[in-house]
């Protein structure tokens, strides 16, 4: 029996069952569905791209997999410089793994011992924001907060390890004045808090916490699984405010296949580099650089850059405040809109109660969570589907 996530298997009804997928559509037996949330953000050239296929095609056809313990080869090695050129500042030590919740455990642990390095104990806090999520490991559960998906924690009592603060310039002085000497880093969803209802903040907010963590010597950890690869309308929030170690996942695959990478700049890989081998970053994910998720990430790149998907993005936030423009309803609170993702937030979770199959009804997939109806298309959306996928949304309020 498959146990699915996030769901009450007693109660929950049957899933929509997909037999083909192509470009924006998910394909049941009697209906196409515009994917409105890319398969959790992650499919940002839409299903099916014959060029993302082809690459995985041609790397199985040499070999799927081969560890990296000991081994390397040319896709992984491809992939890395690719990166280094791609990302801004000195972001150039990639540390593979295969998924963005084990990216950020590496990058956690990587700010804890680049302290312990230096023989500083004392460390061993994170400053994490409040509404964080950063994914279901124990690790990122602890540093994300957020009850409704993790309210098991609760089982061990408040962490003494973990700080979390509003996305208020106040609150970080305030927290950076308290406990500076016991942060090894801060870390944060930048500009746009996913799975933790989608709320946005000023990137004023980052400035402010590169100049403290400068200040302080405190480590600056960017989790951009989900907002990087243009998703924001920035390539990456980094490129606005670098931060130390930057964390990737979802698209970095175009969504084919699950890999991540935790992505560290020179100051941070320095502070392993030396003889003493007790300094050496202890991890290892089995299917760290696997040879079929480069090869169809270095593909995925490549798209981004020569079809100028920045343009496309920037064409989605434009379509979608024009649609969105005026749009009010006595149920809904806030739309909150930022490069190409859209948020209806609602007064009360209740009122979206049915919204999933209202949309089905209309040929549009949707997941809304929490109080949260949100799009996240792919990014080869055409102008008349993303108007379908906005009318659906508001379609829900105007029966
Ligand atoms: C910001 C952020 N970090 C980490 C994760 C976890 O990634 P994964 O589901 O690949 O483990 C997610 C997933 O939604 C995320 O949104």
């Amino acid at each position: 029996m498959i146990w699915y996530p996030y769901q009450q298997m007693k109660t929950m009804g049957a899933p929509y069952e997909i037999i083909d997928a192509s470009g924006v559509y998910l394909h049941t037996k009697d209906r196409a569905l515009i994917d409105s949330v890319s398969s959790w953000w992650s499919v940002i050239h839409g299903y099916k791209h014959p060029e993302l296929t082809q690459a995985i095609l041609d790397q199985a056809g040499r070999f799927s997999h081969v560890m990296l313990g000991g081994l390397t080869h040319e896709p992984v090695q491809r992939l890395s410089q690719k990166l280094e050129e791609f990302l801004p500042g000195d972001l150039n030590y990639c540390f593979f793994s295969d998924s963005g919740s084990v990216a950020v455990e590496v990058a956690l642990k990587m700010a804890l011992q680049y302290y312990m390095n230096r023989g500083d104990s004392q460390r061993t806090m994170i400053l994490a924001l409040e509404h964080a999520y950063h994914g279901d490991t124990f690790k990122t559960m602890e540093a994300g907060d957020d009850e409704d998906y993790h309210f098991v924690l609760k089982a061990y009592g408040p962490s003494p390890h973990v700080v979390h603060i509003p996305t208020e310039a106040d609150a970080l002085e305030r927290a950076f004045l308290q406990y500076h000497e016991r942060l090894n880093c801060l870390l944060v969803e930048p500009l746009l808090q996913g799975a933790g209802g989608m709320r946005m903040y000023d990137r004023s907010f980052l400035q402010r916490a590169r100049e403290l963590c400068d200040q302080y010597g405190v480590l600056l950890v960017f989790d951009e699984v989900a907002t990087g690869f243009g998703r924001t309308g920035n390539r990456f929030v980094a490129d606005l405010v670098l931060p130390d170690i930057l964390v990737l996942g979802k698209a970095l695959t175009g969504g084919y296949i699950g890999h991540a990478a935790t992505v560290a700049n020179r100051r941070v890989f320095e502070g392993f580099y030396d003889d003493d081998p007790n300094h050496a970053l202890m991890h290892g994910p089995t299917f760290m650089g696997n040879a079929l998720a480069c090869s169809v990430a270095l593909k995925s790149i490549e798209l981004f850059e020569r079809e100028d998907y920045m343009a496309k993005i920037r064409r989605i936030e434009a379509i979608t405040r024009r649609e969105m423009e005026g749009f009010s309803h006595p149920k809904v609170r806030e739309v909150r809109i930022m490069g190409g993702c859209v948020c209806v937030e609602v007064q009360d979770s209740a009122d979206l109660k049915g919204y999933q199959q209202f949309a089905y009804e209309r040929g549009v997939f949707s997941r809304p969570f929490l109080n949260c109806m949100y799009a996240m298309v792919p990014y080869v959306i055409s102008e008349a589907e993303l108007v379908k996928v906005l009318e659906t949304m508001k379609a829900w309020f105007q029966r």
